[in-house]
């Protein structure tokens, strides 16, 4: 079908990420998703040293050092790669929250499965890998128990609470301006996005 000449020029396509940007954003919130649940049913759930307490903790530990390696892939990534620049429709105070939001997410993103590998290396056992060994951050391997107590409050505690609020946050600011005209979803969750038949 050919266009009216008269219809009104279409509207310019919003950038998006790219595959690869994609594909990590939405693994790594799936792999945090789960870290969150098995450290919740891990210290919440499962009565203190019990063997199915130390087998969850094992899987734990595993996809926690997994979450580092994906998460340093993705920094080094968004190094390389500019994003796309904000939709115009957004306000400046909007934009300039939307960037620090970004960066907090990163840094905690960066800092949580740090503060837990320093955490399992004070304790001065080994860490298991998926059943292969992982090193210790060496000079912490002699913790006192008040540090370690100290550390575990931060690791479950003050970073897991930082990154609840700023997700909320964040998941807030990507459902409002979907909605207001400014379809952010689209540019992170490109397959959500259903064909428009008139395009065709
Ligand atoms: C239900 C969960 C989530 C939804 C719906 C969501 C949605 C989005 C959307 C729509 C964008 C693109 C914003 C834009 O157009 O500029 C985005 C970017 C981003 N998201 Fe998420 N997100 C979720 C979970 C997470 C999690 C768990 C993290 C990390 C802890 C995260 C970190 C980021 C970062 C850092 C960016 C900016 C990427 C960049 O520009 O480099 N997101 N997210």
């Amino acid at each position: 079908m050919t266009a009216s000449p008269w219809a009104p020029p279409p509207a310019p396509p919003i950038p998006g990420y790219k595959p690869m940007a994609v594909a990590l954003h939405w693994v790594i919130a799936a792999l945090i998703a789960a870290q969150l649940g098995l450290g919740w049913y891990m210290n919440e759930v499962l009565p203190d040293h019990s063997p199915a307490q130390e087998q969850i903790e094992h899987i734990h530990i595993s996809l926690g050092l997994t979450l580092m390696l994906v998460v340093a892939v993705r920094v080094l990534w968004r190094l390389a790669n500019r994003p796309p620049a904000l939709p115009d429709g957004l306000s400046r105070w909007e934009k300039t929250l939307a960037h620090l939001v970004h960066g907090a997410l990163y840094a905690l993103m960066v800092v949580i499965p740090l503060s837990g590998w320093a955490l399992v290396s004070g304790r001065g056992r080994p860490i298991g890998f998926w059943g292969a060994s992982w090193p210790a951050i060496s000079g912490l391997n002699a913790l006192s128990r008040p540090e370690l107590h100290q550390l575990k409050h931060i690791h479950v505690f003050v970073l897991i609470w930082a990154l609840v609020v700023v997700w909320a946050l964040h998941v807030a600011g990507a459902f409002k301006h979907q909605f207001d005209g400014n379809p952010v979803l689209w540019r992170m969750a490109p397959f959500l996005k259903r064909r428009d038949p008139k395009s065709d």
